[in-house]
């Protein structure tokens, strides 16, 4: 039998505990012993609930109770989960979590304080939800170099861009609408301002190229300057517009990092990523692109990613899974604003300032705007020729 202890019962916690008791055969048998929830830290009481009893309001209940080998850290944010996962691993437990915003910045020193002290922080749900994707790159995935890795990797973002470019939906509705299936984070501003697929950037990166990457080292951009018109536009020029995260490893061993909206092009898998699923591709040398595909958020696939960490914690429970890599630097960071692509342009610009700073592209007229297409170019660049252009959108187009 291994007892666990849950922190925090909000979306995740409470799919915790449904996946552990709807599953429990399978768990068992997957872990080789019996899993029992045995505390539960939550802010408030649960009468008549099940799980009344097991609910505390005191962290050193589990901290000092020695029948608890793992913790599954559920709370979010920083301030209370970093001390509790800290506390955790000193005492010698195991801490299994979806935390990224934690993890993409303290992963570093969590990891090395698990080292030290000979159990495991592991934390498959922080990124892509239930898409298995921390494990394939740090084992299936460890012979090769990895190049490149991209993809979708905000849930509610893809709903509301899905829902803008299928059913033509306002952002406001949407949003509410992925807030309502829980999808959102707590404050959608993570979502939609594009941090919460800067925290998930930061943790494949550092998994890929074995090296912290700090959120704050990331520029990141959100949805919040897509509009319809855009999502229009797009579909004209054979595209989907969609956010990215995007990690780069070059020749000379910087890491260029970044979150934007792009214009995906139809044929890109990535393109055809919809709703709440979340799409990453991988480039490594040997294998060449793999593409990871699933639920991205959504209380149950990313319990489903949790409980299987705790299972996994749980055969390991004398042993270190390997997961690790080592703190991160400025000087290894790449501008990525010196990444070279072609840009989608709106503006309100007259055509012939347009052809001044661009040359002869094609135009496509709108309402009062145009839009056209750039050749390759670093965002210095493009910002150089556009000049004093009013320009209302420009994203990269990614083939
Ligand atoms: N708010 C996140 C998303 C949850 O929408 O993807 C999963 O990390």
């Amino acid at each position: 039998m291994l007892d666990v202890a849950i922190l925090g019962l909000g979306t995740v916690g409470s799919g915790v505990l449904e996946v552990i008791e709807k599953n429990s055969d399978a768990i068992s048998q997957s872990a080789a012993q019996e899993i029992r929830v045995k505390h539960i830290l939550a802010r408030r009481d649960y009468p008549g609930a099940p799980y009344e009893k097991l609910v505390t309001k005191d962290f050193s209940v589990i901290e000092n109770d020695p029948d608890v080998r793992v913790v599954v850290e559920t709370i979010g944010g920083i301030d209370a989960a970093y001390e509790y996962t800290k506390r955790s691993l000193l005492k010698g437990k195991s801490v299994v979590t979806a935390n990224k915003e934690l993890v993409a910045t303290h992963g570093y020193e969590l990891m090395q304080l698990a080292r030290e002290n000979g159990v495991n922080y592991l934390f498959e749900a922080s990124v892509g939800g239930g898409i298995p994707i921390i494990r394939p790159l740090s084992q299936c995935l460890a012979a090769n170099k990895i190049k490149e890795i991209y993809g979708i990797l905000n849930g509610t973002t893809n709903y509301i861009l899905t829902e803008m470019i299928k059913n033509g939906l306002s952002f406001e509705t949407a949003l509410k609408d992925a807030q309502e299936k829980g999808y959102a984070e707590a404050n959608p501003d993570a979502d939609v301002k594009g941090f919460d697929v800067c925290r998930k950037i930061c943790i494949l990166s550092a998994l890929s190229f074995g090296r912290h990457v700090y959120p704050h080292q990331v520029k990141t951009e959100g949805i919040e300057s897509v509009t319809l018109a855009d999502i229009g536009f797009a579909g004209k020029l054979g595209c989907r517009v969609k956010l990215l995260g995007r990690a780069i490893h070059r020749e000379d061993g910087k890491i260029a990092v970044y979150v934007a909206p792009h214009l995906v092009h139809d044929d890109n898998l990535i393109a055809s990523v919809e709703g709440v699923m979340n799409g990453i591709i991988v480039r490594g040398n040997a294998i060449g692109d793999v593409m990871f595909y699933g639920a991205g958020a959504g209380k149950l696939p990313t319990a489903s990613a949790v409980v299987a960490d705790v299972i996994d914690a749980a055969k390991h429970i004398s042993a270190r899974k390997w997961l690790s890599w080592e703190d991160g630097a400025d000087e290894i960071i790449y501008d990525s604003a010196l990444l070279e692509n072609s840009w989608y342009v709106r503006t309100t610009a007259k055509k012939e300032e347009i052809a001044a700073g661009f040359g002869d592209v094609q135009l496509i007229e709108g309402e009062g705007e145009k839009i056209f297409v750039t050749p390759s170019m670093n965002r210095y660049d493009l910002e150089d020729k556009l000049g004093g252009m009013s320009v209302s959108a420009a994203f990269r187009i990614l083939q």
